[in-house]
């Protein structure tokens, strides 16, 4: 090992995200705003992203509205698998719902047939609250457009679809798949605000709104497939009905997964990355959590394209207390870089332990390509979960107010295990025996996740600005060239001075 890698695990043995500051530098920026700083990032091998924030794939963390804003911020949610074992269908569903968040082009639009009445038809818009109908025929051949106006003023009793719709010969309509920007200068040339997409044969492939391409544009650094449709991951175990869950996902659209256990640096894990590789071959496919070299040359011996780096730093989590073993979260990170190659290397995520926005360059620096939260999402509207309201003492007031809050729990906390559990497996299994390594907590409600999002993204542009440089990736690669320009362990003093407030 070269002596400055030498020299900087020494520095960060035993520490984690409060023990260091970076030294600034010399700005070269004139604004810091994340509109136009690059902050994209390796999520893994295939999978790039405008911005590297993830969210944990927690039962009271991710679900589909999770997932959508993660996505349209420009990050990644993984959807849990905190769903009882052999109940696949539901984590598939939240992968359905995002992949069906429309933007662009709407892939199965609410559709009549010529002969239906008129009356049918309006019954379906005010249904879906959806102001324009395609017409098909059986085969699903477009046939023509019927809007609100074309129903407007007339008897709708017995009158046909047919009679009052824009036929297809004077519509304007786009053939095969069009890119989005080929859908707009039509749609603008031609001046319609509706243009339905229909293959060689005149079958229906989709429709593209003038007001979904104006969505989209406002979402500039979304994550999006080649379908443009967001990108979402999910999360997978090692035993049980893995394979099978990770087949039903597929299916669903999902972009990646990632197998997720306490300890992925085992024989568990190695048996079933191997079952996993045997039947789906090169799929996108993330392993965690592990947090020395060793675990990580591990992974990525076995063909993992990224890895989830972090044991015992999460929120929610009790394993070092509970069993005396784990890596501080700084230590992990750098040791698990230098393992996996500080030049394009296998991507690695850094999960868990960040409790200010700050920790999140840190875990982007020492050694994450992108930083999975939980807790510091928690209690959002988008997470799963229904509030309750608590009784909270206003000691000045000398009074009691009723708060509203969340729950946020560990995945191996005995809550989240029972619920994993059928309830037949929960009479036979002594749920204390399976040593639970995660608690239970309470959070205040707040509001949307999106503005903390975008609060992240504000503070880290600030951070490249200190940095000295434009983008995440050139600052990555000026700490990495040396990272003693950058680095100041603090004295408990200055740990006082910097986050205690
Ligand atoms: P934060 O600190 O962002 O961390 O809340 C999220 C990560 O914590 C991990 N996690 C657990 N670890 N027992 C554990 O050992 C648990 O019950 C538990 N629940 C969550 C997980 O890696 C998550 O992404």
């Amino acid at each position: 090992m070269a002596p400055e890698s030498e020299r900087l695990i020494d520095t960060v043995r035993g520490c984690t995200f409060d023990d260091f500051l970076f030294r600034p530098q010399y700005s070269v920026l004139e604004r810091r705003d994340p509109a136009t700083i690059d902050l994209s990032c390796r999520f893994s091998e295939h999978i790039t992203l405008k911005r590297p924030i993830v969210s944990a794939n927690m039962d009271t963390v991710t679900r589909a509205p999770m997932a959508i804003v993660q996505a349209e911020e420009g990050g990644l949610g993984i959807i849990d698998r905190g769903f009882k074992s052999g109940d696949i269908e539901p984590q598939v569903r939240e992968v359905e719902k995002v992949k069906r968040t429309q933007h662009v082009i709407i892939r199965d639009p609410y559709a009549v047939t010529p002969e239906m009445t008129l009356g049918q038809a309006i019954a379906i818009m005010r249904r879906s609250r959806v102001g324009t109908l395609v017409v098909v025929d059986a085969e699903r051949r477009l046939r023509g457009l019927l809007t609100e106006r074309d129903v407007r003023f007339v008897p709708t009793g017995e009158t046909k679809v047919s009679s009052r719709m824009t036929p297809v010969d004077a519509l304007v309509t786009g053939v095969g798949e069009l890119t989005l920007d080929q859908a707009e200068r039509l749609m603008l040339e031609r001046k319609v605000k509706k243009l339905p997409l229909v293959d060689a044969a005149g079958r229906l492939l989709g429709l593209i709104t003038s007001r979904d391409i104006v969505r989209q544009a406002r979402l500039p650094f979304a994550s999006r497939d080649a379908h443009g449709r967001l990108l979402v991951g999910a999360a997978i175990g090692a035993k049980g009905d893995y394979l099978e869950r990770a087949a039903e996902l597929l299916k669903a659209g999902v972009d990646v997964i990632v197998i997720d256990i306490a300890h992925g640096h085992s024989v568990v894990m190695e048996r079933a990355i191997a079952a996993f590789r045997a039947r789906f071959g090169a799929t996108e496919l993330v392993a965690g959590n592990v947090a020395t070299g060793e675990g990580v040359r591990f992974l990525v011996d076995r063909g993992v394209n990224a890895v989830k780096i972090g044991i015992g730093p999460g929120g929610g989590c009790t394993t070092r207390i509970t069993t005396s073993f784990g890596v501080p979260q700084i230590q992990a990170l750098v040791e698990c870089r230098l393992a996996a190659g500080v030049t394009e290397p296998v991507p690695l995520i850094a999960d868990g332990g960040v409790r200010r926005h700050g920790a999140i360059l840190e875990a982007l620096l020492f050694g994450g390509d992108t930083v999975m939260l939980g807790s510091m999402f928690a209690g959002t509207e988008e997470t799963p979960g229904e509030i309750v309201q608590k009784p909270v003492v206003l000691p000045e007031a000398q009074r009691t107010v009723k708060v509203p809050f969340k729950v946020l729990r560990g995945m191996a906390s005995i809550q989240a295990i029972r619920d994993r559990l059928d309830v037949e497996d929960a009479d036979s299994v002594d749920i204390e025996a399976l040593g639970a390594e995660g608690t239970e907590v309470s959070v205040p409600a707040r509001g949307s996740v999106r503005p903390i999002v975008q609060d992240i993204l504000r503070h880290l542009s600030s951070s490249v600005s200190y940095g000295g440089v434009t983008s995440l990736t050139e600052l990555r690669e000026r700490f990495w060239d040396d990272p003693f320009r950058y680095l100041q362990k603090l004295s408990a003093s200055a740990k006082r001075e910097s986050y205690e407030r």
